[in-house]
Parts: structure tokens; sequence; C-alpha cells
């Protein structure tokens, strides 16, 4: 499974890729916004310190200047996947870029059939929203179960990206149910391997060689 992060935010990539278990990178406009930098000149900045896909998304609405916004996004670097939201615009852009060779991650999938019909039209990736779809009362893990057993249903090559993940409990309920990648932000990334029993033993064991050797040197 790979793990991307989601941020647009180059300390938090760092720290992230020092750790070595970073595989790529996934941003939005309310991510890059909160860097105040361009969007184009941050998305330069992230390629250039992450080895693997970072998706950038248009701002566009219409077709055409979706596919234009796309074409520009993907001249950046040649990591950079665009993101295009799964509206009807979207769909004629995501065939469009993706019979150019432009690699496209669907965005703002919230069910099935948006993630069915993403793949139809070629999409790289497809994120659903786990969590948001949580928030409406749904079961976000269910609905990437579901995508996961159309696509292989139908050998769909699309990768599932779960997005909008909360907590370590997504991230296992989505690997349990075999999604290709996870989007996570900084925060969930560490609660991921830090846990207060791993603390409390670390504490206990060099306690207890520390009173050993004391006694031996005594
Ligand atoms: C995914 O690519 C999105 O940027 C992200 O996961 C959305 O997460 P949120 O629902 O926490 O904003």
């Amino acid at each position: 499974m790979k793990f991307f992060l989601d941020s647009a935010n180059l300390q938090e990539l760092r720290a992230a890729a020092a750790w070595g278990i970073l595989d790529g990178v996934t941003t939005n406009p309310s991510l890059i916004a909160k860097e105040g930098v361009p969007v184009e000149e941050q998305v330069r900045r992230i390629c250039d310190l992450i080895d693997g896909d970072v998706s950038a998304e248009v701002l566009s609405l219409s077709t055409q200047e979706m596919i234009a916004e796309g074409r520009s996004l993907a001249k950046i670097h040649k990591n950079v996947v665009v993101k295009i939201p799964l509206i009807a615009e979207g769909v004629q852009a995501i065939h469009a870029l993706a019979k150019e060779g432009i690699r496209v991650n669907v965005t703002l999938c919230f069910s099935a059939a948006q993630a069915l019909v993403a793949a139809k039209a070629g999409a790289y990736m497809v994120s659903p929203f786990v969590g948001r779809v949580d928030d409406l009362g749904l079961s976000g893990v269910e609905m990437v179960r579901d995508i996961l057993t159309i696509y292989r249903n139908y050998g769909f090559q699309t990768q599932v990206l779960a997005a909008s993940c909360r907590g370590p409990r997504h991230v296992i309920e989505v690997a349990k149910a075999g999604a290709h990648i996870v989007t996570l932000p900084f925060k969930v990334l560490e609660q991921m391997f830090c846990h207060p029993l791993t603390e409390k033993g670390l504490e206990q064991f060099l306690s207890d060689h520390r009173k050993a050797f004391d006694l031996v040197t005594a």
C-alpha cells in the first residue's frame, strides 16, 4: 500500500520523507491556500522535494479550461498528477487529458457510481473521500470496498486512493479492503506509529536495564 501525505506544507513533507515511508503527495486548493504561495510555485517546490506522484488540482470549472489548466499543471514536473473534480464538465476533461497521456486523479468522489464513471473516463487514480462520507452518516470504507469490487470485476487499472482519512482506524479498514493508496494528513501519519504502550514499554525496558547495569557495576 502506498502512503501519500495530504499536505502542501514543505516542513511536513520534509519530515515525512525523512522517515522513508512516503510514496507521494496530494494537495488541494485549500491546502495550497494555507501556504500562501501560488499553486504552480508550490507544486514545483513539492516536486523538487518528493520523488513520487504529486497531485495538483485544477481551479477551472469548464471542460476546455480544465483541459488547458491540466496541461499546464502536467508541464510543471513529470511527477504531477492532475486532479479533476468529478462533475459533468470534469468527466470530458478526464477523458481528453487521459487520451493525451496525462495522468488524472479524479477527486471529490463520494459514491461507487462516480468511481465507475471515473474509471470509464480513463482516470489514473480516483479519490473517494472516506471521512466526508462518514460525516453524512454513511460508510466511507464500504464505498471504498464497493469501488474495489467493481474495478476488480472489470479489470479497471484505475488506482483507488482513499482520501479524507481521519485516523489510523480508517487506514486499517481501507488497507483491509485493498485500497492501492491512502493519503494522510501529517497528524494521522504520526498517529500510525505512535502508541502510548510503546512509550511506556520502552521506559520500562530501559529502566530495568539501568537497574541491572547499576547492580553489576556497583
Ligand atoms: C484528497 O486528496 C483531499 O485533499 C483530502 O483527503 C480531503 O480531506 P478532508 O476531508 O480532510 O479535507
